[in-house]
């Protein structure tokens, strides 16, 4: 008998529990259009780039990282979204407006990530700053709902909204990872636009996002620091938590501190883990093997200048 019960209850375990997760997951990294300045420093005529830090953030987790090109057709990103087990839209400068840029590659994603989640397919999706904000351009229908503000270059602990305990995000974070968060300079902030929770009311984004926690910028104006979609799998933070680690420019308030490192970790397990519950495949492993980012080789721009040590270049 209680074989018998045993035997009924394991497969409704394991489809609680995550059992049969997803151990080979596969996240694409959207890149980017290389500013003027990147353009100058790195000569090659590159149509796009990867900073390396998000590929090891996400590496660290156990993912493996597939970068998605900008710049071609609806066809590739759909196909994309089919492959990977999530979809990180990393920080920089690119602008929202750019023909055939980092904007218009992720309007196809977001939109197919959508009609996944609204199937039932469990498909995660990560904008980390420049990403967070265009989460909300995406969201807006693409309306860009930022405002100016001064937060470049500042560390800071989050302040939490009420409610945050609840939150995907947050709700399973130990007590250690919430004290360090609340109480120490560790997440890495590099942003002259910021969403304060008036512009998502005004975009009519509030009944599907909540905001979990905010930061005042060097003025005083209070902040987004992270949202995430109320049903889909969707985060954006407007922090960086794979600077932590992995940028080390000197005159860069990057927090290195064993805590700091600690609430890097938090984040990149916490999205891996959600990537563990989708089980899109590559249709073949040398397709699979093709797009990986170990085709690639990093460039070591911090030595140039760049705020990222190592970045990834694309000519195609
Ligand atoms: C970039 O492209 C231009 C025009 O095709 C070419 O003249 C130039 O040599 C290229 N630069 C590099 C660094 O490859
Ligand atoms: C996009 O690709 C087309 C060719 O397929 C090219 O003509 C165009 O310049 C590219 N646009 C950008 C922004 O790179
Ligand atoms: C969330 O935090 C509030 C206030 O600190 C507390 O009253 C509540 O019990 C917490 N909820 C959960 C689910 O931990
Ligand atoms: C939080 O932990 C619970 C219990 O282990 C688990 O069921 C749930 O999926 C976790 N939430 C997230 C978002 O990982
Ligand atoms: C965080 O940084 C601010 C500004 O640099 C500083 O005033 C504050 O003391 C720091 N807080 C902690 C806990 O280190
Ligand atoms: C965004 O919010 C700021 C401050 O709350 C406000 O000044 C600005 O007008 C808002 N912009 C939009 C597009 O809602």
């Amino acid at each position: 008998m209680e074989h018998r019960l045993l035997l009924f209850l394991v497969p409704l375990l394991s489809a609680c529990t995550g059992l049969h997760a997803n151990d080979r997951p596969v996240i694409g990294i959207l890149s980017q259009e290389l500013s003027v300045y990147m353009q100058e420093k790195f000569p090659g005529n590159y149509t796009s780039y990867v900073p390396a830090s998000y590929v090891k953030y996400i590496e660290a987790a156990g993912a493996r990282v597939v970068p998605i090109k900008i710049n071609r057709t609806a066809s590739y990103y759909e196909n994309l979204v089919n492959s990977v087990n999530g979809i990180l839209f990393p920080g920089g400068a690119a602008s929202f407006t750019a023909i055939g840029g980092y904007s218009a590659a992720a309007w196809e994603l977001y939109h197919h990530a959508i009609l996944k989640n609204q199937a039932g397919v469990y498909f995660p999706v990560w904008g980390t700053c420049l990403g967070f904000e265009l989460l909300t351009y995406l969201a807006a229908q693409r309306e860009d709902i930022r405002t100016d503000c001064e937060a470049d270059n500042v560390a800071m602990p989050l302040q939490f909204k009420p409610g945050y305990n609840t939150s995907r995000l947050y709700a399973n974070a130990s007590d250690a990872i919430l004290k360090i968060l609340t109480s120490e300079n560790v997440t890495a902030n590099f942003h002259h636009f910021c969403i304060t929770e008036a512009n998502l009311t005004q975009a009519k984004l509030d009944s599907d996002w909540r905001v979990t926690a905010v930061n005042k910028d060097t003025q005083g104006l209070e902040f987004v620091s992270s949202f995430e979609h109320k049903q889909y799998p969707i985060y954006g933070v407007q922090f960086h938590p794979e600077k932590n680690a992995y940028e080390w420019k000197r005159t860069n308030n990057n927090p290195h501190t064993a805590n700091a490192i600690l609430v890097q970790q938090y984040f990149a397990n916490f999205f891996v883990n959600e990537a563990r519950k989708n089980s899109h495949q590559f249709p073949s492993p040398e397709e699979e093997d093709a797009a990986l980012i170990y085709n690639y080789q990093a460039t070591y721009t911090g030595q140039h200048g760049s705020a990222f040590e190592q970045c990834y270049f694309f000519t195609d």
